[in-house]
């Protein structure tokens, strides 16, 4: 017999039909006649209740007689995995319409004592100790679900609008941003070095004969490839080697970049709110009880969000259309708030998260996208406005996280990049195959690329990124 998951199930009418159901037991309380199992499968962040009666009891020791019920009945708790056939009846008991009535129980892996999720309330510091059994606390199943219908849904935007999914590499040898922030990767020895005649690192004799690194981002690549098919996306795994241990950084996460050819700046912004709108609402029309469970308890686990906060934020955001302004209004705006900053305002240097979260929450309340910002504070590839002091970059900034995305429209002008390359100090001849794209069939160009897991925090209301990725690396840790 095949199982029959419990988020199906839920929906099936009780009509005694026979099912197998396997899971993980979340609570197990008994009575003199009877037993109830709260079961859970990961389908859903529901359970069965399982019912073990007095026919069940008295079936299971005919066919038992060496067994201790009792025994059976201790074993089946917090964290046992087991295996339940039984029919699907209509459910006496109050928060479930339906329930199964054990004819046959096998327990994979009985209750231990040891399972150290067996208490309710756990923190979410004390979870992330024991980042490889989270997934089974009700707070994180929610947030997998939420992250795997979000990657989907995105996949679907992109492809409904006639995008291609682009894989690029992870190991690379150009820094598309330029910061610097690399992750190299080598085979050299390092306990040995091998060094040139003027004492360098000898990448000659190392695996790929150059320097080599983790990719911070796909959106060079992927520009070859918008010049090619017109519109692309990659979603893949990028690393920056910074080393900031913010609830909003992490050292390695999933980045969407969406790039399209013939687009200018504004066709950019309006995908990235269009694209935006569409995950939360597919994951509005999807994950409705796992958004219900942190609309609810959200507020119990992070601090600063309210309860039943959730969904309406996520609804406003929908309503809503974002607003636009330059930097230089930014900064304006900014310059006259009778707020202070830790950081001064002042027009040239970057905004900062508290700056970012200033113009979102408390003057336009609803999510911004700054564009034209100095030249100097953005990477070499960003479109020369005709001031000559600004680039045509955009960040989509969102309550409660700051910046969620971070694009451009891109420089297809060959002598215009090469002077930005020179004027950043970047090797030019490392990018001579980015420059080729300049060379031949340049044209207007745009995109951006979107963190996964900052959209994930806002999806969620989870308040520390490290919250929203299965296994998080950041300063200090590569556990697990
Ligand atoms: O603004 P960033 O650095 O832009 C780029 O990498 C461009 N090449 C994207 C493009 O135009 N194709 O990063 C984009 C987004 C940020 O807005 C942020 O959401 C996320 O990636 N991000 C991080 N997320 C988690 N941890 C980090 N350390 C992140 N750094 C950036
Ligand atoms: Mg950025």
């Amino acid at each position: 017999m095949k199982r029959t998951k419990i988020a199906e199930l839920i929906g099936h009418a009780p009509e005694n039909q026979k099912v197998l159901v396997q899971g993980w037991v979340k609570s197990h309380r008994e009575y003199p006649d009877v037993s109830f199992v709260a079961l859970n499968d990961g389908s859903t962040i529901k359970t069965m209740q399982i019912v073990l009666d007095a026919n069940f009891k008295a079936e299971y020791e005919a066919a038992h007689p060496d067994q201790d019920y009792k025994e059976l009945m201790k074993s089946i708790n917090t964290g046992a995995a087991i295996s339940v056939v039984g029919h699907l009846v209509p459910s006496e008991g109050k928060g479930q319409t339906s329930e199964v009535k054990a004819t046959g129980l096998k327990v994979f892996s009985p209750f231990n004592p040891d399972f150290p999720l067996q208490k309710k309330g756990a923190t979410l510091e004390f979870l992330r100790e024991k980042m490889h059994l989270r997934p089974r606390s009700n707070t994180f199943g929610a947030v997998f679900r939420i992250r795997s219908a979000a990657a989907f849904a995105i996949h679907k935007f992109f492809t409904e609008k006639g995008f291609f999914y682009v894989h690029t590499p992870i190991i690379t040898g150009s820094d598309t941003e330029g910061a610097g922030e690399l992750f190299h990767v080598t085979t050299l020895p390092l306990n040995n070095i091998p060094k040139t005649a003027d004492g360098e690192v000898d990448y000659e004799q190392d695996f790929f004969g150059k320097s080599a690194h983790l990719t911070v981002s796909g959106q060079l690549n992927g520009e070859t490839f918008a010049m090619a098919l017109g519109d692309i996306y990659t979603f893949g795994p990028t690393f920056r080697a910074e080393n900031s241990n913010t609830s909003r950084h992490l050292a390695e996460f999933w980045m969407v970049e969406p790039e399209m050819a013939f687009y200018d700046i504004e066709m950019n912004q309006d995908l990235a709110e269009e694209f935006i709108k569409y995950v939360i609402q597919y994951v509005m029309d999807h994950c409705a009880d796992d958004l219900e469970f942190f609309d609810e308890f959200g507020h119990t686990l992070n601090q600063g969000v309210g309860k039943r906060e959730l969904k309406a934020r996520l609804n406003f955001v929908l309503k809503h259309k974002f607003k636009r302004i330059t930097y230089t209004e930014a900064v304006e705006i900014l310059q006259s708030a009778s707020k202070k900053f830790e950081y001064p305002v002042k027009w040239g240097s970057d905004l900062q998260s508290e700056h970012e979260r200033y113009l979102v929450e408390d003057h336009f309340k609803k999510p911004v996208i700054v564009t034209d910002y100095p030249k100097d504070i953005k990477a070499f590839y960003m479109k020369l406005n005709d001031d000559g002091k600004t680039v045509r970059g955009m960040d989509v900034l969102f309550p409660g996280i700051g910046e969620i995305i971070g694009g451009s429209q891109r420089e297809e002008d060959y002598d215009k990049l090469v002077k930005r390359i020179h004027e950043m100090g970047l090797p030019e001849e490392e990018y001579w195959w980015y420059l080729d794209t300049r060379r031949f069939g340049s044209a207007p160009h745009s995109g951006f690329g979107l963190g996964f897991a900052r959209l994930l925090m806002f999806l969620t209301g989870m308040t520390n990124i490290r919250d929203v990725i299965p296994f998080p690396r950041y300063p200090r840790n590569a556990e697990f």
